[in-house]
């Protein structure tokens, strides 16, 4: 497994692969969990080369302090990754990512005014705004989401069709613990007395 932080050092390693091979795509923000890692697993059975970045991306928190609250594990990130079979790891930082200030606007219509787009204000611009540019640094033919995030899944769908990008987005099945809680590197936050509550939701919709 590679770990690479910059484009250059991505392309380099993409290239030695060769130019017949099916790149698989598991964007992440880190602080990874058995949800993340059956991710890369369907992504490790269905393409050649699979590449996980780890970028937690400012420009999808709208609010300062839960930016700054995220958790961020790479050393145990990368641990588990290494049991995947995943072939590289893009970790890169902020400026990699933006060396100018990303101001595009989505217009993702009613997609983005409801459920969470309601509570999060530009977070879906943000997602889309990272999520396309790591789309055309990666250059993946397949790309995994989780169910957990359907709005996500959704809106990065829409972005897709906007932008005519060549990458199929797979939805991945929710993995949940055993509580029914379905897991989140944001569970993380939670005390256990909140933890247990949140069982709640999962109990209720089933
Ligand atoms: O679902 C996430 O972890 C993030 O929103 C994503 C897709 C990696 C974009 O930053």
């Amino acid at each position: 497994m590679f770990f690479v932080e910059t484009i250059s050092a991505l392309n380099e390693k993409l290239e030695s692969f060769g130019s017949f091979v099916t790149v698989g795509f598991v964007p992440t923000m880190g602080a990874l969990h058995e949800g993340h890692l059956s991710l890369v697993k369907q992504a490790v059975s269905e393409t050649n080369i699979v590449v996980v970045s780890i970028f937690v991306n400012p420009t999808q928190f709208n609010d300062p302090k839960d930016l700054e609250r995220y958790p961020r594990t790479l050393d145990a990130d990368l641990q588990l990754l290494e049991k995947t079979g995943c072939q590289i790891v893009f970790a890169p930082g902020v400026n990699e990512i933006y060396p100018e200030p990303d101001n595009r606007k989505f217009n993702f219509g009613e997609l983005e005014s409801v459920m969470e787009g309601l509570h999060r204000p530009g977070h879906f611009n943000g997602v889309a705004q990272v999520v396309s540019k790591l789309f055309e640094i990666v250059k993946p033919e397949k790309a995994y989401f989780g169910l957990k995030d359907f709005q996500q899944l959704t809106i990065i769908k829409n972005m897709v069709a906007q932008l005519n990008l060549p990458v199929q987005s797979v939805p991945c099945s929710i993995i949940r613990e055993e509580s029914g809680l379905a897991m989140s590197s944001r569970n993380e936050l939670l005390s256990a007395e909140e933890r247990k509550n949140a069982a709640v939701i999962s109990e209720t919709l089933f």
